[in-house]
């Protein structure tokens, strides 16, 4: 479940001088955008989340738009599909990566993961059980929901899909493809338990996991030629297994000197 305070994102808006004003606001947790019309001017998104959040969760899946009054009490919903502003995210074709990489490719349909989680917009903890192997595997899911990331996910994929197994790297899974069209939707990587080092304090740090970390850094730097750029707590795991650090999310990471290197 997302913590309420990153829960709403107003992707758009559109206020006419003096009201009404409708804001687009995005629920990560059920992941579609609400049209909230109140009839005063609102410059900005904030009264209209406080507002929503009073009544998402007893909104049916059919409702695109809400009009409350000034006190937030819903006056009506809209179930017009013509107020639905959710968009639609152009998928990679599985080819566009299959084509430039050596060696299989391993993939999971997204039909065939059980959502056990929401850890962030953009993440959710996963199951899926593969015939080959009937055991159950937890992995992350990571994606994107907005057209306006998705060349993050793309840039992402294609980074760490690419990067040799180390001991100190979360492993990457699989590409998830979607069940029509085998398009890429998004990927995972192995769930590693424990929390991240933000999220256990409690944990004492170790001196050898900053040793791991600074040769993680130096093999990414001078080994493979790559800049992280988001080396932070929030984006380190300890593994229960090998009680190594694990680094992770590629999110802004790039070739030294190549586009998107600060
Ligand atoms: N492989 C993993 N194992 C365990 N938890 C993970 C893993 N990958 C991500 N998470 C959890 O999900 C959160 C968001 O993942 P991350 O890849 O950092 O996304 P973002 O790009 O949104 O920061 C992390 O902070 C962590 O709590
Ligand atoms: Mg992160």
């Amino acid at each position: 479940m997302i913590d309420e305070e990153w829960r709403y994102f107003a992707p758009g808006g559109a206020l006419m001088p003096g009201g009404p004003s409708t804001w687009y606001i995005l629920d990560w947790d059920q992941r579609r955008i609400i049209a909230v019309t109140m009839d005063e001017e609102q410059e900005s998104e904030d009264v209209a989340i406080k507002y929503l959040h009073r009544h998402i969760d007893t909104l049916g899946p059919d409702v695109y738009g809400i009009h409350l009054s000034q006190d937030g009490e819903l006056v009506s919903v809209s179930t017009s599909p013509e107020d639905d502003e959710t968009r639609c995210v152009y998928y990679p074709p599985l080819q566009t990566i299959e084509d430039r990489l050596s060696g299989p490719i391993k993939t999971v349909l997204r039909s065939d993961l059980i959502e056990l989680d929401r850890l962030s917009p953009n993440v959710d903890l996963v199951s899926y059980t593969l015939c080959a192997n009937p055991t159950n595997t937890k992995v992350i899911f990571k994606y994107y929901f907005l057209i306006q990331f998705l060349h993050k996910l793309w840039h992402e994929v294609n980074l760490w899909i690419r990067l040799p197994p180390h001991p100190n790297i979360v492993p990457f899974d699989r590409l998830v493809l979607d069940e029509l069209h085998g398009h890429i939707v998004g990927f995972t990587s192995l769930y590693i338990s424990g929390g991240t080092i933000s999220e256990n304090k409690s944990r004492m740090f170790k001196l050898k996991w900053l040793e791991q970390l600074i040769c993680v850094i130096d093999d990414l730097n001078f080994r493979y030629g790559i800049a992280h750029q988001d080396v932070a707590a929030r984006n380190l795991l300890v593994s229960p297994k090998t009680d190594a650090i694990m680094l992770f999310d590629f999110n802004y990471s790039c070739r030294i000197g190549g586009i998107g290197y600060d």
